[in-house]
């Protein structure tokens, strides 16, 4: 039986000997083939789906690692600052392990099946009036100051479990795939990424990181002090491992790029139309993929490509309910059903 990705990998992971894993059967998620894109693209894509992780985000991957490592060492408090995903892992992971939580999140930033995740785990919920930077701020000093753990991807042990994903998908295609896209927020992920395909070595591929134009201090060269974007999860001016993102994405012969609000939700509609439905954030990498197939040298063209959707569109429902027509209401006859149908 599957018993989780540390339980997996173990032998991949530098964790400390008092590590005593919490599970919830994390990763193992699906490598999922994207026929119409990729014949529209010219390049053959598969969608690495991290919203089927168990509180629907890649962030359980590192969470089962920095968890399991804090408990071991005896922690009894952990903290993390969020735009969401972290938060509900965090509070799962915590729930599971007996642990107190504390999040605390950027105020009214954070989609609402993050935020109602977070509450149902248990974890004390604090909305900063400020941004997530200012709130990793704030979690690294306390964490500096008393015992409370950080789980934050500053915490390395977050990387040591986020790596799995790059062993996956390697274990799935027998090597790595050519190109892989991925959003880039707080950085990370795309760390982690390349340290597992480095570490796994069965081929690198090259990295396209994608930003969203409001909040891409990677593609700009500076920081945002108020970083603005649809795609709340990847609302960052400050990526705490900034420095180590663009070094994976000039190693790898990669780039990070950034896109618009409008090109992310047409790239979750897409994924949709083909049967993934991702949190917008998360679209951010198909979206990358697209404007980089719109220029004249198509780098990924002919190219086996995977691009990771980091987090299920059920996190962020109002971005769909909001902004579209509510279904139409008719009397429960057969009559009305028939002409709403058949009516042109
Ligand atoms: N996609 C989703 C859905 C996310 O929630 C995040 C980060 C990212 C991409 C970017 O990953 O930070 O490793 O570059 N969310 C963090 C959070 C910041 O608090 O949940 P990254």
């Amino acid at each position: 039986m599957y018993q989780g990705l540390i339980h997996r990998y173990k032998n991949f992971l530098d964790l400390p000997e008092h590590t005593k894993i919490i599970s919830l059967n994390e990763g193992n998620t699906p490598l999922i083939p994207m026929p119409r894109l990729s014949k529209e693209l010219g390049c053959e894509i598969y969608i690495k789906f991290e919203g089927l992780n168990p509180t629907g985000s890649f962030k359980d991957r590192g969470m089962t690692a920095a968890i399991s490592e804090a408990v071991g060492r005896g922690a009894e408090t952990v903290i993390c600052a969020s735009t969401g995903n972290t938060a509900a892992s965090a509070a799962a992971y915590a729930a599971r392990a007996g642990l107190r939580s504390i999040v605390l999140i950027p105020e009214g930033k954070v989609a609402v099946g993050k935020l109602a995740g977070a509450i149902a785990y248990g974890a004390q919920v604090i909305q900063i009036q400020g941004s997530f930077d200012d709130a990793l701020s704030l979690v690294v000093e306390i964490t500096q100051k008393t015992p409370i753990a950080l789980v934050n991807s500053i915490n390395p042990f977050r990387i040591e479990g986020q790596k799995t994903a790059a062993f996956e998908i390697c274990d799935d295609l027998n090597a790595a795939p050519d190109w892989l896209c991925l959003p880039v927020g707080n950085a990370g992920n795309i760390t982690s990424y390349w340290a597992g395909f480095k570490q796994y070595q069965k081929g690198l591929p090259r990295l396209l990181g994608v930003q969203a134009v409001g909040s891409a201090p990677l593609v700009f060269g500076h920081t945002f002090e108020k970083p603005e974007t649809i795609a709340t999860a990847i609302r960052i001016g400050k990526p705490a491992r900034g420095e180590q993102a663009l070094e994976a994405a000039s190693e790898s012969k990669g780039k990070i790029i950034a896109v618009s609000d409008e090109e992310i939700l047409s790239a979750q509609k897409i994924l949709a139309g083909e049967g993934v439905w991702v949190e917008p954030a998360s679209a951010a990498g198909v979206a990358g993929l697209i404007a980089e197939s719109t220029k004249s040298q198509f780098e990924a063209k002919g190219k086996r490509v995977v691009v990771v959707c980091t987090g299920h569109g059920m996190k962020d429902p109002a971005i769909i309910t909001e902004s579209f027509q509510s279904p139409k209401i008719i009397p429960a006859s057969y009559e009305s059903l028939a002409e709403v149908i058949f009516s042109k």
